[in-house]
């Protein structure tokens, strides 16, 4: 049994803490939402920073928070339960909130991972590749870089003749000759507790924003002579911040190809990219197709050789083995081995489709299992029901299952036949091989084996077109045929008089 760990310190080859920056406004967004929880691939931006850190195994992750904090705090609590928030009252500048944050765990010893939280695109392989070369170059401060073709906006990273780093230069600080530099500031840096408090502590607000800059932190190390590092992300792809609308539909983009292109190397067809959406939490199986215009959202997972689209969308839903699934809308369901849905469909949460069954055209369903081999072909609604083996419901079937107040259930058995436009009025049972006739409206349950009929008798009224309709093509056409009828039976009966 291995010591247990003084309350601050790092955990063996893991690291102290990692502090989310993520109190910012977003002003650039223009949005009501605060910056951090705008989503891309399935995730919040700050979902993926966290998702990216995950692995480092941290004593304690503190997402510091200021703008928009109460829906900062809603979300960490659903998707990062074991982070902290910590508040930054005034948003006076990243190295201030790094500051809060710190503050907040005094008796921290050791790495600290800090880093931004609009930076969706990190990988958790370039998080880990830092904090070892922090490690590796005994520095007190490793900062993540990126060259980059336009360094815009950004910190930019200057070294000295010796290649080593000297100092971060906010855009709007730097010298027309610094402003040329394209190694920029990724805002990802590993720091040891101790001099970050120090250096952080003696941050000033004379720069242009009247801001305390994380980013000084670095200039203020080398000052005292301590050992700084900065270290090239291998992809500067994963760095890229996302500040404004135009930069998340970008970072959106290069996150779905990235995802798209290790579905493909994997073995799976994807018929078009560019109309592909698939979130980063999605599973898809090697000889799987994947048509155009198909998104695949949340936990959504798809077997091998199923073929899903074109034009689809699955939400949380499960597709096993050689399913099919074409131009529909599936929520929180799954698809059997097998089986088959759509074109047009809509398919809700708790829709269980058994192997081989087929939710045909223009088809909702909602809370049912639908037994093997079972068919709802065409145009119905079937809500809150259990369908057993090798059961059809005809074409305009509804299942009636709210009463106005309340929901009820339906049963249907195994082999049942639903004729066309029967109305089920829940809650009811129809029997193993029973029938309904077309358009009768159930309300009572129907035994095994026997034909439900609820409807009224047909009655014909004679010669009502000529009399109610006189003049009309309708009238005419009744009149021919009346007549037509007439002469043949009057041939018939010449016929059999010969
Ligand atoms: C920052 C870096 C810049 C780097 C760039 C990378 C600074 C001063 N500059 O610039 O060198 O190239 O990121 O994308 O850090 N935040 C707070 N509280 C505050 C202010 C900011 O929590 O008071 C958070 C923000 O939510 C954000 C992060 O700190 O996640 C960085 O702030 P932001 O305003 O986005 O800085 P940039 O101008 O992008
Ligand atoms: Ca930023």
């Amino acid at each position: 049994m291995s010591e247990p760990l003084p309350p601050g310190a790092a955990p063996e080859g893991g690291i102290a803490a990692v502090v989310v920056l993520a109190a910012g406004q977003g002003t650039r967004m223009r949005s009501a939402t605060p910056k951090v929880l705008h989503a891309l691939g399935g995730r919040s931006m700050l979902g993926h920073v966290l998702a990216a850190a995950a692995p480092l195994v941290a004593r304690h992750t503190l997402v510091v928070v200021g703008a928009g904090r109460e829906a900062v705090e809603e979300h960490l609590a659903q998707v990062a339960p074991g982070a902290r928030p910590v508040l930054q009252e005034e948003q006076r500048g990243s190295g201030h909130a790094a500051a809060v944050a710190l503050a907040a765990v005094p008796d921290l010893e050791g790495p600290v991972l800090l880093v931004n939280g609009d930076a969706p695109l990190l990988r958790p392989e370039t998080v880990t590749a830092l904090v070892e070369a922090h490690r590796a170059a005994g520095a007190v401060l490793t900062v993540l870089t990126a060259e980059v073709d336009d360094p815009t906006g950004l910190g930019r990273i200057v070294r000295d003749g010796d290649g080593a780093v000297r100092a971060i230069v906010e855009q709007r600080d730097a010298t027309p000759e610094q402003r040329a530099i394209r190694e920029i500031n990724a805002g990802v840096y590993v720091g040891e507790a101790a001099a970050l408090r120090r250096a952080l502590g003696s941050l000033r607000e004379d720069n242009d924003q009247g801001e305390q800059y994380l980013t000084d932190v670095l200039g203020l190390l080398v000052a005292e002579g301590a050992p700084v590092a900065g270290v090239p992300a291998e992809d500067p792809v994963d760095v890229l911040g996302c500040n404004d609308r135009r930069e998340l539909a970008a970072r959106r983009r290069t996150l779905n190809d990235r995802v798209l292109d290790d579905l493909m190397r994997s073995g799976v067809t994807v018929v078009d990219p560019a109309t592909t959406w698939v979130d980063v939490t999605v599973t898809v199986a090697a000889d799987a197709l994947l048509e155009p215009g198909v998104h695949l959202r949340g936990t959504t997972s798809v077997a091998t050789g199923a073929v899903v689209g074109p034009d689809t969308t699955l939400v949380d839903t499960t597709v096993e083995e050689g399913a099919s699934v074409v131009r529909s809308h599936v929520l929180g369901a799954v698809v059997g081995p097998r089986a088959t849905v759509g074109p047009f469909s809509y398919l809700r949460p708790g829709t269980r489709l058994a192997a081989a069954s087929k939710v045909g055209a223009f088809v909702e369903t909602k809370n049912v299992q639908v037994g093997e081999d079972s068919k709802v072909p065409h145009l119905s609604y079937v809500g809150d029901a259990t369908i057993g083996r090798g059961s059809n419901v005809g074409a305009a079937t509804v299942f009636v299952n709210y009463d106005g107040v309340a929901k009820h259930h339906t049963r249907v058995g195994d082999h049942v036949r639903i004729g066309s436009d029967t109305m089920l009025v829940a809650p009811v049972t129809v029997g193993d091989g029973a029938y309904t006739a077309a358009g009768s409206v159930i309300t009572n349950d129907v035994p095994p084996g026997a034909m439900g009929v609820a409807r009224a008798r047909q009655r014909n009224v004679a010669g009502w077109v000529r009399r109610r309709r006189p003049g009309t093509a309708a009238a005419q056409a009744a009149e021919a045929a009346v007549d037509a009828g007439a002469e043949a039976a009057a041939h018939t009966r010449a016929e059999a008089s010969e």
